[in-house]
């Protein structure tokens, strides 16, 4: 279960309204972990409503009904960043990601980071960079173990992933996941149409079988 692939898409302005269902569903120790104080719901709508497509990248995880299960935020940041070490400079972003209780502890977690570094990869980026309470141990084992190194700071700590240029194998990697996903979405998505189709259909049998009931009683 673990190691199956997991269809991961990219999203966009149009699902702007789903994004912000899957937060509001997070309870206030999920908000609190994934923004580091228990965000309200308003806070959470400025969240979506500032998330600019055009800049970041924001992927997502659907389940067969198309609800958003899991999202991951991958914010470029414009500017290298300049550290006392050389080494640590160069172009840098930040993840940030959420699973929907019920699906925790199947990978998605890890499959989205993996998913986000392989992305920031191919746009150059240099440094990933995770900020997390230090009590969030899902998600600093998550990091440490993609090769992380976690810097703790009291009660909040910040994984430092250095990437790997990207290469012709990064890109084809990318490309086929895409295209692998959306054509999950789309299977996906008739499917529920098929079962949108069928479920009218049994209705409009049963309400003609129940008026010729009537007609002939
Ligand atoms: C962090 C979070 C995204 C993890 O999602 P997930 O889908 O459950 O993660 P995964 O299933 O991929 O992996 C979790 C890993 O942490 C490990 N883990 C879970 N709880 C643990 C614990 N208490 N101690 C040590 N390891 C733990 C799991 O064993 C797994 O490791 P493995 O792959 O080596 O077995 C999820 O808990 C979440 O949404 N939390 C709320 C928001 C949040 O904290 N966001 C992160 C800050 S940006």
């Amino acid at each position: 279960m673990r190691f199956r692939w997991v269809p991961i898409r990219s999203l966009s302005e149009r699902h702007r309204p789903r994004l912000l269902a899957h937060l509001l569903a997070l309870d206030d120790a999920d908000r609190y972990f994934r923004f580091g104080h228990p965000a309200s719901d308003e806070q959470i709508a400025r969240y979506v409503e500032g998330i600019d497509f055009r800049h970041d990248e924001i992927f997502g995880i659907f389940n067969r009904r198309l609800e958003l299960i899991a999202i991951a935020h991958l914010a470029y940041h414009d500017t290298d960043v300049e550290t006392e070490s050389e080494a640590d400079s160069g172009r840098l972003a930040e993840f940030g990601v959420s699973v929907l209780k019920r699906y925790r502890g199947r990978g998605f977690g890890s499959r989205l980071f993996e998913h986000s570094v392989l992305h920031a990869r191919n746009r150059g980026v240099e440094r990933l960079m995770v900020h997390a309470l230090t009590e969030n141990t899902p998600m600093l084992h998550i990091a440490r173990s993609a090769g992380a190194v976690v810097e703790r700071a009291g009660g909040e700590s910040d994984a430092w992933l250095k990437l790997s240029p990207d290469d012709v194998g990064s890109h084809i990697d990318e490309l086929l996941t895409e295209h692998a996903a959306e054509l999950d979405y789309q299977l996906k998505r008739h499917g529920r149409r098929i079962v949108d189709l069928v479920g009218s259909i049994t209705e409009a049998s049963a309400h003609i079988h129940r008026s010729r009931k009537g007609d002939t009683e």
